[in-house]
């Protein structure tokens, strides 16, 4: 790394080091399966959808992580510790692949928990930050939203950060009739291929009213001054804090660029995505990839094949 000439590093070239991740809510889209384990704890093929996220903040270099957590995510605290009877049994065992598999999870970062005691909103949970977090820039993930671990989304992000400082936010286009899901950013071009300066944000539009088709994905990098703004942020859309409306605030400063991503993305908190997300992260397993796609193909198939058939059709 080239160290600036100018003596102290300033806050705003500052390296981010701190990944924050919410995982408070409650997975309601999910229950029953969601009663007793928290969705962050679903597995996504062989690991919990939350490991997925981890990897890609520490593949991104970011090697201290802040779960934000609720009641009842204990099994994820578990998760990112040692198992000190199941290591010791696949150790007398000598079976090293499970035993580094149960060990990867602690390896991946420092991790950190911290509790959202009141259900306030994703503004109100990056708050919950602000202790660990301190006065260094950040990176925060969303569970829901899994990146495909072959794109660089996060890296691209901070390096844009490290070019402009102020925040950066993670743009897709969607369908506008699906832009109220979503927060929804205004932007302008800034002669930089796929990075845009955000001149204005809104949480979950309805089609009307949204500026734009860029929906907001859930990856962002941010600036310290987030906190003093989220302080101050009232209660938004759905009664809840909003963290899009504290980037409004900044963004009308002109300090917020988003990353426009037209790459792999998976919504885990939808149960049709996360179907998805299995099988194409499934098929592209080395492991598990040949023989589940050649099941998969067939298994298709004799779907089409029931379609066509009249027969079928009447005795449906
Ligand atoms: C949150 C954010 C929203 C963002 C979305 C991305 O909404 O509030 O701005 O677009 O994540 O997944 P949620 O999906 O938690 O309601």
């Amino acid at each position: 790394m080239i160290t600036p000439r100018s003596s102290a590093v300033s806050p705003s070239t500052r390296p981010v080091r701190k990944a924050v991740v919410p995982a408070a809510g409650l997975g309601t889209r999910f229950l029953p399966a969601t009663k007793a384990t928290p969705k962050e704890m679903l597995p996504v093929v062989d690991k919990p959808a939350i490991q997925y996220v981890v990897e890609e903040a520490a593949a991104a270099g970011l090697d201290d992580v802040l779960m934000v957590t609720g009641r009842h995510k204990r099994a994820i605290e578990d998760h990112f510790d040692h198992a000190f009877e199941l290591e010791q049994a696949l150790a007398a065992k000598g079976d090293t692949v499970r035993l580094d598999a149960v060990r990867d999870p602690a390896r991946l970062a420092a991790i950190h928990h911290v509790r959202q005691r009141d259900p306030l909103g994703l503004g109100h949970a990056v708050l919950c930050a602000r202790h660990h977090v301190g006065q260094e820039p950040f990176a925060v993930l969303l569970g829901d939203d899994l990146i495909d671990p072959r794109e660089t989304l996060l890296s691209r992000m901070l390096d844009v950060r490290q070019r402009h400082a102020g925040s950066v936010v993670a743009l897709m286009e969607v369908d506008p009739a699906q832009i109220h899901l979503y927060g929804c950013a205004a932007v302008r071009p800034i002669g930089e291929e796929g990075v845009v300066g955000v001149t204005g944000l809104v949480e979950k539009p309805s089609p009307g009213d949204a500026p734009s088709a860029y929906a907001v994905i859930g990856r962002y990098v941010l600036d310290p001054d987030v906190f003093g703004v989220l302080e101050g942020t009232r209660p938004g859309r759905g009664g809840e804090i909003q963290l899009t409306d504290a980037l409004q605030e900044l963004a009308a400063d002109g300090t917020v660029h988003g990353v426009v991503f037209d790459g792999l993305r998976y919504d885990t908190g939808d149960k049709a995505d996360y179907l998805r997300t299995v099988v194409r992260l499934a098929c592209a397993r080395p492991d598990l990839g040949p023989d589940f796609a050649a099941w998969l193909k067939e298994f298709v198939a004799g779907l089409e094949g029931a379609c066509k058939s009249p027969e079928r059709r009447t005795a449906a």
